[in-house]
């Protein structure tokens, strides 16, 4: 490792020791919300990569105050079934920053800088003085290592404080635990709930299981069995990169030949990409020569020429969708929901980058008055993952705001979110999710990527509209049938006397007026108790032949006579059929 490695990683661990406030730490409050999201955000993926369906368990717990005024002293553990951590693996990921960075791997993980759970165990560590216990074991492990673990703030290296051999009663999985001046959040936009079904909404294939605070465990089965398949991954796009980001991957691959790493480190460098920069007056020689012996200015010219150049846009077979069968599924899990749409767009490329919406509007059966005049409820998420701050900045609320849904069914305020019982779910999967700050809070909002989520809100209003009207039909419908039911027996009447027509005749207009009204229940019921009558008879002389007594032989058939058809028939027929037969 060079020397200028040793100074990177020394300033990032106690460049964040600093700014824990830039990943998530930035209240007591979310401290939690931030350490139940990065540990969990990392089993998923975990088990994502490892084809595992993942069964997970976080318990919260407060054990008293905290040290610091206005904090308590919160206990998190998250449990999970994946594929488990060596325990040299465990100490950098744990007590490393970027130790296993997945930055630029161009793939749709929920993990892409390498710094999350590293930054909660400094948390720990700086507000507690412990930093992270875990229990790891991969399926090579022959017993699970319980041990501590911190960051070593200076150094940027993790540091083992203890270990022993645990019994555990899972053949692979990690256990985190972390103590920590906190407060806890249940519900609202940074509730620890409202991340947890969240999580569960966009992710079918996950077991929850949750214990927070003094309530009841709750257990949120899966609605899949499928574990998403990951798609390829993606290299970056040249139109994608500020300067900066293009000299800082160039560092990474500093042995490579100029011309290699342009062609295989991102998308749609061509030889005659390379051919035109050279037309455009870049020495080919350039191009010949070690990245690392490449001056800087070179690298600027490159990046500059390549800015010029029109480049084929990027793939998309590297984003993940949650799919609309699943979408639909999941939507139960949000609780009483008495309609949905959901709509799945193609992947497509927004600012260079290959992405795909999706979106979910669910409306809640339980309504109250004031839901109609609140605004609806927005979920969203970025790969996976739900966004709980920073909510007006981002690009799906700004989409929703921007949406007309007056058309479409809804009431909303001027430039503002619609109103009423329901929620928009929005999702958004990219190896290149352009986030607003180092938390992963916001997405930035593009005109383009606007755009596209709005197309796929439309979409689904297109679908409410559709349901809407149907349903204001069937209103007007049975409306209208009521009036008639009540006037029409008077109406009938007062013709049969005007046209002084016999009793006959007025029975006969009832029947056809009933049948008109679809009331011709009668029938059914006529032919129902029929249908008992004969059953009855059949039995009877079943019992007969069998030389068994009636009840008997029903009793035999159904149980305790407590038979399901008598169960279920409905009370106005059960008065018919009781009184029909006699009894
Ligand atoms: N529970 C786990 N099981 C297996 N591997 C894990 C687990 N938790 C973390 N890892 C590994 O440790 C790496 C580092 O995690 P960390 O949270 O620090 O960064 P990240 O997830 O890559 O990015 P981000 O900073 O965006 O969270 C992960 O990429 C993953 O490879
Ligand atoms: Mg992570």
């Amino acid at each position: 490792m060079t020397t200028d490695n040793t100074i990177t990683k020394s300033s990032s661990a106690e460049y964040f020791s600093k700014n824990l406030q830039q990943v998530g730490f930035s209240s007591f409050t979310k401290a939690t919300l931030t350490t139940v999201k990065e540990a969990i955000d990392n089993s998923l993926d975990a088990c994502e990569d490892h084809g595992v369906l993942p069964d997970i368990r976080v318990e919260v717990d407060r054990l008293g105050l905290g040290t610091a005024k206005g904090a308590d002293l919160i206990r998190v553990r998250v449990q999970d079934n994946g594929p488990g951590l060596t325990l040299e693996d465990a100490v950098k990921v744990f007590g490393q920053y970027l130790a296993s960075s997945k930055f630029g791997r161009g793939r749709c993980s929920r993990g892409q800088q390498g710094i999350g759970i590293s930054a909660v165990t400094t948390w720990s560590q700086l507000t507690h003085g412990t930093g992270a216990t875990v229990i790891t074991r991969t399926k090579g492990m022959k017993n699970a290592v319980q041990c501590e673990i911190c960051v070593d703030i200076k150094k940027n290296v993790g540091i083992l404080k203890t270990k022993q051999i645990v019994d555990w009663d899972q053949l692979s999985g990690v256990s985190c635990e972390f103590i920590m001046d906190a407060r806890v959040q249940l519900n609202g936009d940074g509730g620890i709930i409202t991340y947890l079904q969240g999580t569960a909404l966009v992710n079918p294939h996950l077991n929850l299981r949750y214990k927070l605070l003094d309530a009841e465990e709750v257990f949120i089965e899966r609605v899949s069995d499928t574990v998403p398949l990951i798609p390829e991954r993606t290299s970056p796009h040249p139109h994608t990169m500020k300067l900066g980001e293009f000299l800082a991957h160039s560092h990474l691959f500093g042995k490579t030949n100029t011309k290699k790493w342009l062609k295989e480190g991102f998308s749609r460098i061509s030889d005659t990409v390379i051919k035109e920069l050279i037309e455009k007056g870049m020495p080919e020689s350039v191009f010949n020569k070690t990245l690392s012996s490449v001056s800087e200015d070179q690298l600027k010219q490159i990046y500059a020429g390549l800015q010029d150049v029109k480049l084929m846009a990027p793939p998309t077979k590297s984003v993940m969708a949650i799919g609309e069968a699943d979408l639909a599924k999941c939507i139960q899990r949000l609780g009483e929901i008495d309609f949905f749409a959901v709509e799945t767009r193609k992947p497509t490329i927004c600012d260079y980058k290959p992405i795909q919406v999706e979106v979910a509007i669910a409306r809640r059966r339980e309504k109250s008055e004031d839901d109609r005049d609140s605004p609806v409820q927005i979920l969203r998420f970025a790969n996976r993952v739900p966004l709980q701050f920073d909510k007006s900045a981002c690009a799906m609320t700004k989409a929703v705001e921007t949406v007309n849904w007056r058309p479409y069914g809804l009431t909303q305020p001027k430039k503002s979110l619609p109103q009423g019982p329901y929620i928009i779910a929005i999702s958004l999967v990219s190896p290149f999710i352009k986030f607003k700050n180092a938390s992963k809070e916001t997405v930035d909002a593009s005109d383009e990527l606007v755009e596209e989520i709005r197309h796929a809100l439309q979409k689904c209003g297109h679908k409410l509209s559709a349901h809407l009207n149907r349903e204001i039909k069937e209103a007007d419908m049975e409306r209208k049938i009521q009036h008639l039911e009540q006037f029409a027996p008077i109406l009938v009447d007062g013709l049969c006397r005007i046209t002084r027509s016999n009793e006959k005749r007025k029975e006969r207009a009832m029947a056809g007026l009933e049948k008109i009204l679809g009331k011709d229940s009668r029938e059914a019921e006529k032919e129902f108790i029929h249908a008992q009558e004969k059953s009855e008879d059949a039995t009877k002389l079943m019992a007969e032949n069998m030389g068994v007594s009636h009840e008997e032989l029903l009793e035999q058939m159904h149980g305790n006579g407590e038979n399901d058809n008598e169960r279920d028939m409905p009370e106005q027929l059960e008065l018919i059929v009781n009184t029909g037969s006699g009894k």
